[in-house]
Order: C-alpha cells, then sequence, then structure tokens
C-alpha cells in the first residue's frame, strides 16, 4: 500500500518554529473542518472506521501517536511524532489511532463537514465496500 505523508515547510530560528501548510497546496484537498484528538490513554485505542468520501491530514503536533491504515489488502503502521510532518488518509481507508503519548495532540484537517453518512463503522461492511466500489 502506497502511504502518502507530508513535510511541511517550517521556519525555524531562535524564537522558535513555525509550521505553515495551505489548502489545496501542501495537501490536496479543501480544508472544510479542523478537530484534534488529546488526552488519550496510552492503551486506548480509536478510530475503527473508514469514509466513504472524506479525505483527511493527520499531524501529531505535540507528543506522538501511531496510525494503522488499512485498504482492505494491506495494513501499514505509521508513528507520527513530528510537528512538521503529516499523513494523508484518503477515502475508503479504515483506520485505527493507538499509543498515544500523555502528551500527545493529533490534530486533523477534513476535506468535508461532519457527515455521519459518510462513516464506515463495521469491518465487514468496510470489505463489502471495498469490493463493491473496486
Ligand atoms: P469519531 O470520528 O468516531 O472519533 P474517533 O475515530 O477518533 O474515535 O468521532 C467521535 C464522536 O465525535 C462521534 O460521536 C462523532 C463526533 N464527531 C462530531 O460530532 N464532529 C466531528 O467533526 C467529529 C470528528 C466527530
Amino acid at each position: 500500500m502506497e502511504v502518502k505523508t507530508f513535510d511541511f515547510k517550517k521556519i525555524s530560528n531562535s524564537s522558535g518554529n513555525l509550521v505553515f501548510l495551505e489548502a489545496n497546496k501542501d495537501i490536496p484537498f479543501d480544508v472544510k473542518r479542523v478537530y484534534y484528538i488529546y488526552g488519550v490513554n496510552n492503551n486506548d485505542r480509536r478510530g475503527f472506521h473508514a469514509h466513504k468520501s472524506l479525505q483527511q491530514a493527520l499531524i501529531c503536533i505535540h507528543g506522538s501517536c501511531k496510525i494503522m491504515l488499512d485498504d482492505g489488502t494491506a495494513k501499514v503502521d505509521i508513528e507520527l511524532k513530528d510537528p512538521s510532518h503529516g499523513l494523508f488518509v484518503g477515502n475508503a481507508m479504515w483506520r485505527e489511532m493507538y499509543d498515544f503519548s500523555p502528551d500527545a495532540v493529533l490534530l486533523v484537517l477534513a476535506s468535508e463537514y461532519y457527515d455521519e453518512g459518510d462513516y464506515i463503522r463495521d469491518y465487514d461492511e468496510f470489505i463489502r465496500y471495498i469490493k463493491e466500489t473496486n
């Protein structure tokens, strides 16, 4: 499976670091929604869903966490720990997030407004969806 990651531009000097990204330039979609996840216990796992249309960029802006991506054929685990590094999660991709450090803040940029109808929350349904749409 091809994993798409981003190395965002960073301006660093003696007063710290500034990272920036622009929609449709540094990530391949318009950003309609931003959310962030933090305060996750190290033993907890989140996600367990895919999206029919939504595209996302995940950036662990503080601390670290791991992301498991599953396209229905292959699985990969990616560690996010660099605030200038992003992970693209396209549509039809099962994801699980785990191994959050206590200080982890996972920022998510999303291509669409929240829509529960876009979620596939059942793994067997996800596999059926992949087969139907390919
Ligand atoms: P969910 O996407 O399932 O989170 P995770 O995959 O990290 O476990 O969302 C958790 C809950 O929050 C769910 O009830 C839907 C709600 N939610 C919104 O209302 N708006 C949003 O933008 C997001 C991302 C979630």
